[in-house]
């Protein structure tokens, strides 16, 4: 299990090794848009990984293909529904839009 905080909410949930963040941040009741499920095609799970970088996936080329597409992109950017827990880290990110 690794610990997930989910900003801006200060929320928490212990999340298994191997999910996504998004399925992380939807288990502590967090809102997140994710327009296409899961696919790296809408970019709407935008988020930044505040801590815990090197617990979390490396960036693969069709996350990276869609975060080149996206406005406000930076540096601790990922696309919630790529990025998996590898349970080395424990992880602090911030959604950055919901509805
Ligand atoms: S849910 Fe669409 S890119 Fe993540």
């Amino acid at each position: 299990m690794t610990t997930v905080t989910i900003m801006p909410s200060g929320k928490t949930v212990d999340a298994v090794v191997g999910s996504t963040l998004l399925a992380a941040i939807l288990a502590a009741d967090s809102k997140i848009q994710h327009n296409c499920d899961g696919k790296a095609t809408c970019g709407t799970c935008h988020i930044f990984v505040l801590e815990g970088r090197k617990g979390v996936s490396k960036i693969g080329r069709e996350e990276n293909e869609k975060l080149d597409s996206i406005v406000g992109v930076g540096s601790k950017s990922r696309l919630a529904c790529q990025a998996t827990l590898l349970g080395t880290e424990d992880v602090m990110l911030e959604v950055l839009s919901f509805r």
